[in-house]
């Protein structure tokens, strides 16, 4: 079956033709992403301008890259919510038109569940670690969100747990903003924390026990403070700041993860969304699959961020809205 994704939820505009759920035939993301670096975050005017220009070049080329042509598909899955309402609507009113238009069925997709199935996916050049196999857990990290979610079957996802204020993207990108880092934050805080290699400094984080949830604020003001108090003086350095930033910002994440599947009685962790392409994350989640028996299942980059082939994947296993 093949089905052609589209996705415009935020700064890119995407779209992929995924065969049976699995095998990522092509993967189109054009970003107006540079754009909007010099505003310190994404300018929803901007990103759903350069969507109206970019969806038709970006949709015609993920159908020729992947050889295949509108009448070779058998649907037609979009990203539906949550996202920047001016570019969602692009998406929308593209894919409703090209369903009608060649007589597909329709699916819309919820952008959070289909990061949640990035690891799923079949992606040319990555070898992936072991087949990942449901009921799991899903821990989803990215600019907007952070959640962990029991997954039954694919038509039901439940919410575990999420953020009680700041996403962890949100909170790498406003973290890289108070070491002048420039946006995004994420991929920047990950090099610099590189660089610094450890940290004497620590970032504690609320335990919020008892529960799945997470809050990223208050490690963000710490960062801030402890930034203020000492950028002026000598022994200060970015890198170890980002260090244990990053640190703090992984520990909690693997920690309410791994328990979420101790609790579930799950052995297969699903890890999406920009997040998951953090270095010390993958590494973290990978030492403490080894050790506790439970396999993690976490995309190639390109997977990570937002793409158009996971909405496709996902919408192989709901059932078709014909007739939208
Ligand atoms: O999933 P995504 O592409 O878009 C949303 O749905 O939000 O996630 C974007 C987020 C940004 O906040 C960015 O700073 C973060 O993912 N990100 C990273 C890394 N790469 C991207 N955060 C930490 N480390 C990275 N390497
Ligand atoms: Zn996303």
């Amino acid at each position: 079956m093949n089905i052609l994704g589209i996705e415009t939820s935020c700064d890119e505009t995407a779209a992929a033709v995924v065969v049976d759920g699995r095998d990522v035939r092509s993967n189109v993301v054009a970003t107006s992403l540079q754009e909007h670096g010099r505003f310190g975050g994404i300018i929803p005017e901007i990103a759903s301008r350069r969507q109206i220009e970019g969806i038709q070049p970006v949709v015609s080329s993920a159908l020729s890259r992947a050889k295949v042509t509108l009448k070779d598909l058998d649907a037609i899955a979009v990203t539906k919510s949550p996202g920047l309402v001016g570019s969602l609507l692009v998406g929308l009113s593209f894919a409703r038109a090209l369903a009608r238009a060649c007589r597909k069925p329709l699916i819309e997709i919820d952008h959070i569940q289909a990061h949640a199935y990035s690891g799923f996916l079949n992606f040319p050049g990555h070898s992936a670690s072991g087949e990942p196999s449901l009921p799991a857990v899903a821990l989803v990290v990215s600019g907007g969100h952070s959640s962990v979610f029991y997954i039954k079957d694919f038509m039901h996802f439940q919410l575990l747990g999420r953020t009680r204020d700041d996403a962890a993207g949100e909170a790498f990108d406003k973290v890289a903003r108070i070491l002048e880092l420039g946006y995004p934050g994420g991929p920047a805080i990950d090099r610099l924390a590189q660089k610094a290699g450890r940290s004497e400094i620590r970032f504690s984080q609320a335990p919020l026990k008892g529960t799945f949830d997470f809050s990223f604020s208050g490690v963000k003001t710490a960062v801030l403070y402890y930034t203020r108090d000492h950028r002026t003086l000598p022994h200060f350095s970015a890198a170890k700041v980002a260090y244990a930033f990053q640190e703090s910002v992984v520990e909690a994440l693997t920690e309410k993860a791994f328990q979420a599947c101790r609790v579930k009685k799950v052995s297969h962790l699903l890890v999406g969304g920009g997040v998951a392409a953090n270095s010390a994350l993958r590494r973290r989640l990978k030492e403490m699959s080894r050790r506790l028996g439970i396999a993690v299942h976490i995309p190639p980059l390109p997977l990570c961020l937002d793409n158009a082939a996971m909405i496709a994947g996902l919408a192989y296993h709901l059932k078709p809205n014909v007739g939208h």
